[in-house]
C-alpha cells in the first residue's frame, strides 16, 4: 500500500511533467486533468480500473497504477462507522436512529465521524449511506436506512455526505434502487415491479437529494427492477440517473451484483465489485472486439478522483490506525440521545424524580447481552458497548439502587452469559488455523465472558475462514443443585464440563445454534470447563450462558420489577442484512415479561430497541415506551441521559407503528417480498391516511419533557422559482428548554391522485421555557409537483399543514397555484 501511494505521489508529478504543465495542472479542472490521464493510458490499465483487484485488506480494492501515479481505491463499509471488521473505530447508532433526530446539522457530524474514519483507516470510498425507502418494517436493513419518507431520506443522506466528503473519502450512495428487501436478494425472484410515478416520488428521491449534495459514486442494487438486474439496467443508470439526474461519478456493482459484461458495461455500469468475474477477461475481449467503450467509463471513475482531490492530497491512514476519540463518542452519543423517540409518557413518569431510590433494569438486552447494533455489511465493531443497566446505574450513583435481571433468554436463545468472578477471572482462550483444534496455537489470550460477536479482527488471529478454537477455565459453582448450560455456536461447538459433554451443537454446523445442558454441581467445588469451536466461514457467535439452581428468568426479573419504584424492561428484536424479519412482534417471553412487570409494578419503562417498527400489543399498560433503534457504543449514557432528563427528548419517528402487521401496506405477500408494487404511492404514513388506518404511532410523533404550541400560520405567495414560504410561531409552553421538531404537509388538489399528506418540510427549533420563535420552513417548487411523465404542478389549492406529527397538525393553511410544469423534467429540489 505504502508502495502505491509513494508511487502515487510520484506519478503526479510525472504526469504533470509529461504534460508540460507543471503545477498548473492542479489548477485545471477534474474533467481537463482526466481526459490528460486517459490519453496515456493503455486499454489494460483502463480495464484495470473497472474491476476490483488484488486483496488489499478492504472490502473492496481497485489496483493503484504506479506508472501514472493512479493510486488504489480502497471502498469500506459503511452508515454506522467503518465495518469490515476494524477495530479503533467508533459504533455510531443506527442511520435509523440518526434521522430520527430529523436534524440535517447533526447528520452532517454523523457524517463527519465516518469520513475523518475511514480516511484515518485509509479508505478513499465510503460505501455510505443507505438511502433506500423503508417500505416494510420487515426489511433486514431497515436500520440501516433513513426511514420511509424520501423528503426526509434526502435530507438526512444529503447532511451525511457532506459530513463525510468534508473529511477526505469519496461518498458511494447505495443501493440503487428500489432494494427493499432481503429475500430472494440477487436473484430475479427478488424483482421489483414497480410504475414510473412511484419510482419516481418515492424510491428516487433521496438519491437526488444525494446526487445533489455532491455524492461521489452510486452503487447499484442486488434486484431486479421490472425484470432487468439494477447493475446493468439502462433505464436506471443511463436514462434516470444519468441523462436526467445528471449524475456524473461513477457506479459500482453491489458486492456480486453484477450478472453480464457487455449488458453491463453498456447500460452503465462502471466497476465490478469485489471481483473481475464479468469485468475482467471477459470485458477485455468486449473491449478489444468494440462492443465497449472502457473510456466512457474511465472517465467517470478518474473524474470523481480528481474531484475528490484523491490524486492531489497523499492519503497516509491505513487500517492498522486507531481512529475513535472522544470527539467521535460524544457525536454517537449526542446521536442517541437525539435519535430516541419517547413515544408514550402517561402521568409525565419520565424523568426520573429524586424520589425514585431504586430502579430495577430488566431484559435480556439490557445488561451484558446488549444489542447496540444490527447485522450484516454495516457492523460496526465497538470499543466498548455501554449497557442500558451499566449507564443507569453509573447516572443514579449513590441517588438509588439499581439492580438487572434478565428476564428471558437472549433472542438466538442464549442463556445469561455465565460471569467472569465464577471462572476465576475468565476462560483462557487458544485459537488455532484450521478447523481441527490441532497443532500449536496462533494465538492465545484470555475472555472475561464468552457473549461475543466474533470475528478474526478481535480475535487477533489474523485468519478469516476456517479457525477453531478453544477455551479452558475452571468455574466455582456459587450453589448446591442443578445448573443449566447453553452454548451458542454459529459454526461447530461443543461444551464440557467436568469431563462430561454437557451440549453438543455438531462439529460441521454452519448455522447458529443454541443448545441447553443440566449439570448438578457441589458449591465451592471447582470443575473443569472446555468449550470447543470451529469456524468455517466469516464472522462467529459463541456463547456460554447458565441459569443457577433455583434461577427462573422471569419470575425474578418480575419479583425485582415489584421491590423497586421504577421498572425500565429493555425488549428488542435483532435485525440484519441477509435476512428479513419474519414478523413484526417481539418474541412471546419479551411480551410476557411487559406485561407482568407493568402488572407487578405501576412504574414501568419500556425501551424498544429494534430496527424498525414492532407491534407493542402491551402498550396499553405500561406508562412509558422509548424507541431506542441501535443506538450503538453509547447507548446506555444516552438513555440514562434521556431517562433522567439531563437531555430532553426531541426524536421523533422516521416510520410508522403500525397496530400489527396486517395494517401494513406491503402486508400482502405478492407485494412483499413477492415484489408487486401495487401500494404504489400509498409507503408508510400515506397508506394510513389514504386508508383511514389509525397506526398506533404515526410517522413524525416524539414526546418531549416540555410542550410546545403552533400559531400564527402565514402562507407567502409563490417566488418566481416555485418555492413557498410557510411562517408560524412555536412557543415552549412547558417549564423545560426543549427542541420540537417542526414538520410541514402539502396535500395536493385531489385530481393528482397524490396521498393525503406529503412530508415537504421540517424545521428543527430550540426554545427555553415560555420562548416563542417565528419560523419559516421554505417548500421548493418540487413540493407541489407529482410525476406526469415530467414533474408537473396541476395547479389549484394546495393545503398546507404545520404540526408535531403527521397525525397531530397543528395549523392549516393553503396556497392556489397555477397549473404549470414549474422546472421542467428534473426541477425543483
Ligand atoms: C451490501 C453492500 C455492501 C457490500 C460490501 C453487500 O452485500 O449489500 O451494502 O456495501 O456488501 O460489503
Amino acid at each position: 500500500m505504502r508502495v502505491a501511494r509513494t508511487a502515487g505521489v510520484l506519478g503526479l508529478l510525472l504526469c504533470a511533467v509529461l504534460a508540460g504543465t507543471g503545477g498548473r495542472e492542479r489548477t485545471s479542472t477534474p474533467e481537463y486533468r482526466a481526459e490528460a490521464l486517459l490519453s496515456r493510458m493503455t486499454l489494460a490499465e483502463k480495464l484495470t480500473m473497472m474491476h476490483g483487484g488484488a486483496e488489499c485488506g478492504y472490502i473492496g480494492c481497485v489496483d493503484g497504477n504506479p506508472r501514472l501515479g493512479i493510486p488504489a481505491l480502497h471502498l469500506q463499509d459503511g452508515p454506522a462507522g467503518v465495518g469490515n471488521d476494524t477495530t479503533g473505530v467508533t459504533q455510531l447508532p443506527a442511520p435509523v436512529a440518526a434521522a430520527a433526530a430529523w436534524d440535517p446539522a447533526l447528520l452532517r457530524e454523523y457524517g463527519r465521524v465516518i469520513g475523518a474514519e475511514q480516511w484515518g483507516k485509509g479508505t478513499n470510498v465510503a460505501l455510505a449511506p443507505t438511502v433506500n425507502i423503508v417500505r416494510d418494517p420487515r426489511w433486514g436493513r431497515a436500520f440501516e436506512s433513513l426511514g420511509e419518507d424520501p423528503y426526509l431520506a434526502g435530507r438526512s443522506a444529503a447532511a451525511e455526505i457532506g459530513g463525510i466528503r468534508a473529511e477526505g473519502p469519496m461518498a458511494q450512495v447505495k443501493h440503487f434502487a428500489v432494494y427493499n428487501q432481503e429475500t430472494a436478494r440477487n436473484t430475479p425472484g427478488s424483482n421489483a415491479r414497480i410504475d414510473e410515478r412511484t419510482l419516481r416520488e418515492i424510491y428516487l428521491p433521496a438519491f437526488e437529494a444525494s446526487i445533489a449534495a455532491g455524492a461521489d459514486s452510486v452503487m447499484c442494487g442486488y434486484n431486479p427492477v421490472n425484470g432487468t438486474y439494477a447493475c446493468e439496467n439502462g433505464d436506471l443508470l443511463q436514462r434516470i440517473l444519468r441523462d436526467e439526474l445528471g449524475f456524473s461519478g461513477f457506479v459500482t456493482s453491489d458486492w456480486g451484483g453484477t450478472h453480464s459484461t457487455v449488458r453491463a458495461a453498456t447500460n452503465g455500469l462502471d466497476m465490478e465489485m469485489p471481483d473481475s468475474r464479468y469485468f475482467g477477461a471477459p470485458l477485455t475481449a468486449a473491449a478489444k472486439a468494440g462492443k465497449v467503450d472502457v473510456d466512457e467509463h474511465v472517465r467517470r471513475i478518474l473524474t470523481a478522483m480528481f474531484r475528490r482531490g484523491l490524486f492531489d492530497r497523499e492519503q497516509t491512514g491505513d487500517l492498522s490506525a486507531v481512529v475513535t476519540n472522544d470527539a467521535h463518542a460524544r457525536v454517537a452519543r449526542r446521536v442517541a440521545e437525539q435519535g430516541s423517540v419517547l413515544l408514550k409518557n402517561d402521568g409525565a413518569l419520565l424523568p426520573v424524580g429524586p424520589g425514585v431510590r431504586s430502579v430495577a433494569v430488566l431484559g435480556s438486552g439490557g445488561g451484558t447481552s446488549v444489542v447496540s447494533q444490527g447485522g450484516g455489511s454495516a457492523r460496526v465493531i465497538p470499543q466498548d458497548v455501554v449497557s442500558p443497566y451499566r449507564g443507569i446505574r453509573e447516572r443514579a450513583g449513590s441517588g438509588a439502587e439499581v439492580t438487572y435481571q434478565p428476564g428471558t433468554v437472549r433472542a438466538d436463545g442464549a442463556l445469561p452469559p455465565v460471569e467472569a468472578d465464577v471462572l476465576g477471572g475468565g476462560l483462557r482462550a487458544e485459537f488455532f488455523a484450521g478447523t481441527t483444534l490441532s497443532g500449536p496455537p496462533v494465538a492465545t489470550r484470555t475472555d472475561a465472558t464468552l457473549d461475543a460477536f466474533w470475528h478474526a479482527g478481535n480475535a487477533g488471529i489474523g485468519i478469516k475462514e476456517n479457525w477453531s478454537a478453544r477455551w479452558t477455565g475452571t468455574l466455582t459453582p456459587p450453589a448446591t443443585g442443578a445448573y443449566t448450560f447453553s452454548l451458542t455456536s454459529s459454526d461447530g461447538g461443543r461444551l464440557r464440563i467436568g469431563g462430561r459433554t454437557v451440549v453438543d451443537n455438531g462439529w460441521s454446523e454452519t448455522r447458529r445454534r443454541t443448545r441447553t445442558g443440566t449439570v448438578t454441581l457441589t458449591a465451592g467445588r471447582p470443575v473443569p470447563v472446555e468449550i470447543e469451536h470451529a469456524q468455517f466461514t466469516g464472522n462467529a457467535v459463541v456463547a456460554f450462558g447458565w441459569t443457577r439452581p433455583g434461577q427462573r428468568l422471569h419470575d425474578d426479573a418480575v419479583a425485582a420489577a415489584a421491590r423497586a419504584d421504577l421498572a425500565v424492561v429493555v425488549v428488542g428484536k435483532d435485525g440484519t442484512e441477509g435476512a428479513d424479519l419474519k414478523d413484526i412482534s417481539l418474541s412471546a417471553d419479551q411480551d410476557r415479561l411487559v406485561r407482568d412487570v407493568a402488572a407487578a409494578n405501576r412504574n414501568t419503562v419500556v425501551v424498544v430497541n429494534t430496527g424498525s417498527a414492532v407491534a407493542l400489543p402491551w402498550v396499553d399498560s405500561v406508562r412509558s415506551v422509548i424507541q431506542a433503534w441501535y443506538p450503538g457504543q453509547e447507548y446506555g449514557h444516552a438513555l440514562a441521559a434521556l431517562l433522567y432528563g439531563d437531555v430532553t427528548f426531541s426524536g421523533k419517528l422516521p416510520v410508522t407503528f403500525p397496530r400489527s402487521l396486517a395494517d401494513v401496506p406491503a402486508a400482502a405477500p405478492q407485494r412483499w417480498p413477492g415484489g408487486e408494487y401495487s401500494e404504489g404511492l400509498q409507503v408508510g404514513y400515506r397508506w394510513y391516511d389514504a386508508r383511514n388506518v389509525a397506526p398506533l404511532f404515526p410517522f413524525g410523533h416524539g414526546l418531549s419533557y416540555t410542550t410546545f404550541r403552533y400559531a400564527d400560520l402565514a402562507v407567502g405567495a409563490p417566488r418566481p422559482d416555485g418555492s413557498v414560504p410557510v411562517s408560524y410561531t412555536i412557543t415552549n409552553t412547558g417549564a423545560r428548554a426543549g427542541a420540537e421538531i417542526a414538520q410541514v404537509y402539502v396535500g395536493q388538489p385531489a385530481a393528482t391522485g397524490e396521498p393525503p399528506n406529503n412530508l415537504r418540510g421540517f424545521d428543527r427549533v430550540t426554545l427555553g421555557p415560555g420562548e416563542s420563535r417565528r419560523v419559516t420552513t421554505t417548500l421548493d417548487a418540487r413540493s407541489f409537483q407529482h410525476w406526469a411523465g415530467r414533474w408537473v404542478t396541476a395547479g389549484g389549492a394546495y393545503r398546507i399543514s404545520v404540526g408535531s406529527s403527521s397525525r397531530d397538525l397543528r395549523l392549516t393553511g393553503q396556497v392556489s397555484l397555477p397549473p404549470n410544469p414549474v422546472a421542467g423534467a428534473t426541477g425543483g429540489r
